[in-house]
């Protein structure tokens, strides 16, 4: 029962602003991708990460790796990514050798998720579930909105109830023929992993996520996880 990781790290990161692909910049000096594939093979499951570099960076990717310290139980794979995340993650599914029948999806933009909370998707996986995700309650009230084409103001459609929503995290855990059927299946753009498991009409379950899970997406993000790193450091 081994568990490999696949790390999607191909996108640019155009919400952040100019600059190298997201999962290059760095962060307390390191590239955003180490701490992300640090935060995986932390765990003691993990015994393979295949990461998804972007489709002209996988010599540079490769180096990286190289040069940083790393678990010396873990292999590492890299391959060349997609157009969308979809795309990268099923590129990074297809690389998986036999033998792996757990399978995390995570993503590089989550460079500080604790390795408790990676080992707990992975338990939950072992004890039965075919799709495990991260979550957290939210602080915001949601409003489902009609999207505004001109940035005019925007009809209120529903409020759903927060108390039953949830913000999901990765890393996001699979059973690995769930996983590949899903990414077979299911052709519509879709920004989790689990949700196309959904679509199969299969249980997902969500554990407990972690504050420090959060994705850096904004500019602001790069400032907190800064401040997230620092405090570890202490
Ligand atoms: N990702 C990927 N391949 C893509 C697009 C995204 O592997 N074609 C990865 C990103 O590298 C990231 C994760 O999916 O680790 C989550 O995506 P997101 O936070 O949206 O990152 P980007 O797509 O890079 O950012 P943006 O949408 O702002 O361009
Ligand atoms: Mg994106």
């Amino acid at each position: 029962a081994r568990t490999a990781a696949v790390i999607p790290a191909a996108g640019r990161g155009v919400r952040l602003g100019p600059g190298a692909p997201k999962a290059l910049r760095t962060l307390g000096g390191t590239p955003m991708l180490i701490h992300a594939v640090r935060a995986m093979a932390n765990s003691r499951a993990v015994s393979l990460v295949v990461v998804v570099a972007p489709a002209d960076g996988t010599a540079e990717v490769k180096s990286l790796l190289d040069a940083h310290t790393l678990p010396e139980r873990t292999d590492f794979l890299v391959v060349p990514g997609g157009e969308n995340r979809q795309d990268s993650v099923r590129a990074g599914i297809d690389a998986l050798p036999p033998g792996y029948d757990t399978v995390l999806v995570h993503d590089a933009a989550r460079p500080l998720v604790p390795v408790d909370t990676v080992d707990a998707v992975i338990e939950a996986v072992r004890d039965g579930a075919v799709a495990v995700v991260p979550a957290l309650p939210l602080a915001d009230t949601v409003k489902e909105v009609e999207p505004s084409a001109d940035g005019g103001p925007e009809p209120v459609l529903a409020t759903p109830a927060r108390a039953r929503l949830r913000a999901v995290q990765t890393p996001q855990g699979f059973d690995r023929a769930t996983l590949v059927r899903a990414h077979a299946t299911v052709t519509e753009n879709v920004t989790d992993d689990a949700s196309m498991v959904e679509q199969l009409g299969l249980p997902v379950v969500v554990v407990p996520g972690h504050e420090e899970a959060f994705k850096v997406t904004r500019p602001l993000d790069l400032v907190l996880a800064e401040a997230v790193l620092a405090r570890r450091r202490k």
